[in-house]
């Protein structure tokens, strides 16, 4: 496993993330299951593991604090969100303010058993909301000493810019992965700018590899409705890179992985996961390099 800096925080993550939301994060999903993949991911040398309070209806935080725990936390980045949380019924309840800021941190640090969060993220803000008030709690959080950094997860690129212009923020994460090459020129921004950044859904949510097609089981049905649901356009582009499931030497999902650590921008790709050869498979896709001629053909066949 390779290692990146988390922009100028002084954090270092690996460049494979692991995602613990989704169906990794839901009672359906077995527990040992969940945690044995945590702690796979941990012997492969994955340092970044990113969740939320309001993941897996509320039990992601939750499962990564009971998979943690008696292991060393020492060289790991926990990373949560604040802003969101599971209203009940499956549905997302927000608040920026800024005591619900800090006693969403306070919540998190005790459902994950930690005394401390190498990173804490806004979890789609809106732009109006990264306001003097929010930025304060968040020092104030980092005064007491239970956050290393703070950044925002986006997936708008007009709050994605006001992310990297705000000097309160360290980090962004946002939508990257083949699919998505006009995020380009803003994790140029963010570099420019000494910011992390965590490419989330690297492998465009199993598109790519045509994981959606495969529906061997529950966990691929969940997967193909989300994809349908929230990304309908996209499981049609998506057959333009079905050259990549046909590569010497790298899966489709390597591939995917690979194009998105190109980017000097980018410190990691968070890939979520349900399956441990899944998992193997993305954490040696770290160092892997894009052939010039399949770089050059997914060139071709992304979206102008
Ligand atoms: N999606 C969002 O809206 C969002 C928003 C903010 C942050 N994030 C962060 O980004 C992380 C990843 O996002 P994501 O899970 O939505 O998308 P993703 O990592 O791009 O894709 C996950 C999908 O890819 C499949 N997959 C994983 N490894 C594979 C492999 N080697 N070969 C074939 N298929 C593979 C998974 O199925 P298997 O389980 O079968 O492996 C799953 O269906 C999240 O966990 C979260 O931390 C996501």
């Amino acid at each position: 496993m390779r290692y990146r800096p988390l922009g100028r925080t002084g954090l270092t993550v690996s460049e494979i993330g692991f995602g613990c939301a989704s169906y990794w994060g839901l009672p359906r999903f077995d527990e040992g299951e969940a945690a044995r993949l945590v702690h796979r991911a941990l012997d492969l040398g994955v340092t970044l593991f990113d969740t939320a309070p309001g993941y897996s209806r509320g039990e992601a935080e939750p499962r990564l604090g009971r998979a943690l725990q008696g292991r060393d936390l020492d060289h790991l980045v926990i990373a949560t969100k604040v802003g969101t949380f599971h209203a009940g019924g499956g549905r997302t309840g927000r608040d920026f303010s800024a005591s619900a800021i800090t006693a969403s941190v306070e919540s998190s640090l005790r459902r994950l058993g930690l005394e401390h969060l190498g990173l804490v993220q806004l979890h789609g803000p809106a732009a109006a909301e990264l306001n003097d008030d929010l930025f304060a709690a968040l020092e104030r959080l980092r005064q007491r000493g239970l956050v290393t950094a703070f950044g925002a997860n986006s997936f708008d690129p007009a709050v994605i810019a006001a992310v990297i212009a705000a000097p309160g923020l360290d980090v962004v994460m946002l939508d990257y992965n083949v699919l998505r090459p006009e995020r380009g020129p803003l994790i140029d921004a963010a570099l420019a700018q000494g910011k992390g950044v965590l490419a989330g859904m690297p492998l465009a949510m199993g598109q790519v590899d045509g994981q959606i097609r495969k529906l061997r089981s529950l966990r691929d049905l969940w997967y193909a409705a989300r994809a349908l649901k929230n990304h309908r356009h996209e499981v049609a582009l998506a057959q333009r890179f079905a050259f990549l499931r046909d590569l010497e030497g790298m899966s489709a999902a390597q591939a995917s992985l690979a194009y998105v650590l190109e980017h000097p921008g980018v410190s990691a790709a968070v890939m979520g996961t349900t399956r441990r050869a899944h998992l193997e498979a993305n954490a040696a896709a770290s160092g892997l390099i894009l052939p010039p001629d399949v770089r050059a053909r997914i060139t071709a066949a992304q979206p102008r």
